[in-house]
């Protein structure tokens, strides 16, 4: 008789965005006069950029001629992209990252997710507290945590290493010393960055002891800051203990198009192996590559063309973070965020919780954003908004929390 992955059922419902979204449907009905704005989502609004759109359709050319048709795509992605990521991305920095020791594929989420597998069931994993969820639910999925403890928002197994203002967002070192460390800098949610020493710290700290870091740098491209670091190779020994994704969907507005990378350097080992070689089967075995007309649409993401107009793009979406933060300081609002990253992250005033906040800013502004909560326990007491609305939006939605 088959049997289930029980581990699945470690899981509690994901009722974060499902809840948001009845709440939302309840005063919409309630009050359909009333124009909700939402500032909760995460995905991208602005259309792909012409560079890109314009190597869309000569690639799809390409695949309707037998001459420049292409079938499967290479293991480890096109060359011709790996060469520009690791030329533009990494040698540009400083990082010596290889072509060979990138991975394409098709978002930072698989791929976050899916990396996992490599490493055995008995190491323990530490994250971030609030997280990207997909980080904890994977490893749950696998069996690699113990059950959910309902009364703390946790699972056990895991350590969770709390991110608060009082250390900038910015966790510390744990002194539990786990195998695998969760780091995602720029941060979703918090919107924090980290800086270039304090990231040297985890890299010593992971060297010294045998730890491993996945690092999503998925929001690298919002980085304003001189000071902060595009990648963790930028730090010195990171190759020997770090391994870092990349995305394509809020850099270019690929969320659509799908379109990632990891980099696994080739000095990095566990207990005498090479993590590239258990990702290179990996890949090999269960991936069957990102469609070539997306990696050529990559690859234009890189031209100058194309940089330029992603550069514009972003420029825009943080025109709508420095509205955000300008006018909730303005409203007297304790809000970080939004300089490095296109999340804005405040303090629920008069010591509301994440959903008593959200109900009150739903009902008296009309305005929809996510309860800090939702991303784990140590998220209470705080709210996301982000920057990827329209303009006009973002604009209106200020005016109306200003007059709350
Ligand atoms: C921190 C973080 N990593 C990864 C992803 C997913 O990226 P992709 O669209 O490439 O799968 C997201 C998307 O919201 C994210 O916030």
């Amino acid at each position: 008789m088959a049997k289930i992955n029980r581990n699945y059922l470690k899981l509690p419902g994901s009722y974060l965005f499902s809840t948001i979204g009845k709440k939302v449907r309840a005063y919409e009905e309630q009050h359909p006069d009333e124009k909700v704005i939402r500032m909760g989502i995460g995905d991208v609004t602005q259309p792909i950029v012409p560079a890109v759109i314009a190597a869309l359709h000569e690639a799809t050319e390409e695949m309707g001629k037998a001459e420049t048709f292409k079938g499967y795509a290479p293991d480890l992605g096109y060359e011709f992209l790996r060469k520009t990521i690791a030329e533009k991305d990494f040698k540009a920095r400083g990082c010596d990252i290889a072509a060979d020791e990138i991975f394409v594929s098709d978002g930072a989420k698989c791929d976050c997710s899916n990396i996992q597998e490599i490493f055995g069931l008995d190491n323990t994993i530490a994250v971030c507290d609030p997280v990207y969820p997909v980080y904890v639910d994977s490893n749950v999925m696998a069996g690699r945590t113990g059950e959910f403890d309902a009364s703390l928002g946790k699972f056990e197994r895991v350590i969770y290493m709390l991110c608060t203002k009082e250390n900038g967002f910015c966790p510390e070192l744990p002194t539990e010393v786990p195998d695998l460390i969760y780091l995602c800098f720029p941060n979703n949610p918090t919107g924090s960055a980290i800086t270039k020493d304090k990231l040297q710290e985890w890299v010593d700290y992971a060297n010294k002891n045998g730890s491993v870091i996945l690092y999503d740098a998925a929001y690298e491209a919002y980085i304003s800051e001189d000071n902060i670091p595009h990648s963790i190779y930028e730090c010195e020994g990171a190759k020997t203990c770090a391994i870092e994704f990349r995305s394509f969907s809020k850099t270019a507005g690929f969320t659509g198009l799908r379109l990632g990378f990891t980099v696994i350097p080739k000095e990095l080992k566990v207990e005498d192996v090479a993590l590239w070689d258990l990702w290179a089967r990996r890949h090999g075995t269960k991936y069957n590559g990102a469609p070539y007309i997306i990696q050529k649409a990559g690859e234009a993401v890189y031209s100058d063309a194309g940089r330029a107009q992603i550069k514009e793009q972003i420029a825009w979406y943080m025109g709508n973070a420095k509205i955000l933060f300008e006018g909730l300081k303005d409203a007297g609002y304790e809000v970080s965020g939004g300089v490095n990253a296109p999340y804005l992250w405040l303090s629920t005033p008069k010591g509301m919780s994440s959903w008593e906040f959200f109900d009150h800013l739903l009902e008296t502004a009309h305005v929809v954003g996510t309860p800090g909560v939702g991303f784990g326990p140590g998220g209470e007491g705080y709210f996301r908004l982000t920057a990827f609305g329209s303009r006009e939006n973002t604009i209106e939605a200020v005016a109306r929390i200003k007059a709350m």
